[in-house]
């Protein structure tokens, strides 16, 4: 019997975690963190999204951390944390497919200009502002090619959308083309009308959609985060959409969540604001994935979502 010890959300939700283990995995033992801490050392993986710093390391004896999120930059943070437990992300389908449907939404949003059609609707105003642009013509450059970059990225090369991809190494995708490299930024910028940032949270990353970064963009081009808020300088897009060099924005992702009631990103006619909800899998999803994963190390095989420490991701 191999043991799970559910560290995400609250206590209340426990018996949701524990139902969609049953049916999947009858053989794994999924107990609650604070019952686990009873006898640490017979826990050998542990379930997190953001647990109290000093958690995870109260565990001697894991096998893998299994972070509900694709973004585990948070988790690092933990001046305690495990280093030598291997740290596997969130992936799957449904994970993956969410996110796609989320960031075609946004590219049609920003092309059609929803964010004035909901301004208006609330001011009972009927102004038409013919939009004739369409997702052939427009080139989505996608920040960030790795496993739900490349998906997103062909998805929306299959809705018909232009797509060109920047990732450190090149990402070869049929009807995509591949930016690596700080040398082929600019180039891939230049072209590009919307930027997605499907980036990960590392130093590298860190405050890279900046004022320089933003005004390489042509003009009345249009961001979409779904990345980390600590990669967007707000002051810097608040510039940016002020003097008319971007055109709109989408953002899921902010550096402070909640965002704060007074940031001045709420009210922007041009931002379009989601919770950080962009991508998160059902319950059901999420454990298929984890004993998905637990299996294949207790096979003695290796998660493709693992964390890697060198690449910061
Ligand atoms: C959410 O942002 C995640 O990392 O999955």
């Amino acid at each position: 019997m191999v043991t799970l010890a559910v560290a995400e959300g609250k206590h209340a939700d426990f018996p949701s975690w524990k139902r969609a283990f049953s049916t999947l995995a009858p053989d794994l033992d999924v107990i609650w963190w604070e019952d686990a801490l009873q006898t640490p050392q017979n826990v050998e993986y542990l379930l997190v999204w953001q647990p109290e710093h000093g958690l995870a390391a109260r565990f001697a004896n894991l096998r893998a951390i299994l972070c509900v999120g694709a973004g585990v930059d948070h988790l690092l943070a933990d001046p305690h944390w495990p280093h030598d437990v291997p740290l596997v992300r969130m992936g799957g389908q449904e994970t993956a497919a969410l996110m796609e449907e989320y960031v075609t939404w946004a590219c049609l949003s920003l092309l059609r200009e929803t964010r004035t059609w909901a301004w208006q609707q609330e001011r009972r105003i009927f102004h038409r502002k013919l939009v004739t642009r369409t997702a052939a013509t427009t080139t989505v450059g996608i920040m960030g090619m790795g496993h739900l970059g490349t998906q997103v990225a062909r998805r929306l090369r299959d809705f018909g959308f232009q797509v060109r991809g920047w990732s450190r190494r090149r990402r070869e995708l049929a009807g995509v083309r591949s930016f690596a490299g700080q040398a082929e930024l600019a180039d891939f910028l230049s072209g590009t009308d919307i930027l997605v940032s499907l980036l990960p949270n590392t130093p590298r990353t860190r405050d890279m959609i900046d004022a320089d970064l933003l005004s390489r963009l042509p003009r009345g081009a249009a961001l979409v985060n779904v990345g980390r808020g600590e990669q967007v300088c707000e002051d810097a897009l608040l510039a940016a959409l002020g003097r008319g060099h971007l055109s709109g924005a989408v953002l899921d992702v902010f550096r402070e969540e909640p965002l704060s009631p007074d940031s001045a990103l709420w009210d922007h006619p041009a931002i379009t604001i989601s919770p950080h909800a962009a991508s998160e899998a059902s319950r059901a999803e999420q454990a298929a994935y984890m004993v998905q994963v637990i299996h294949e190390i207790e096979r003695g095989g290796t998660p493709a979502l693992l964390y890697n420490a060198e690449r910061g991701y």
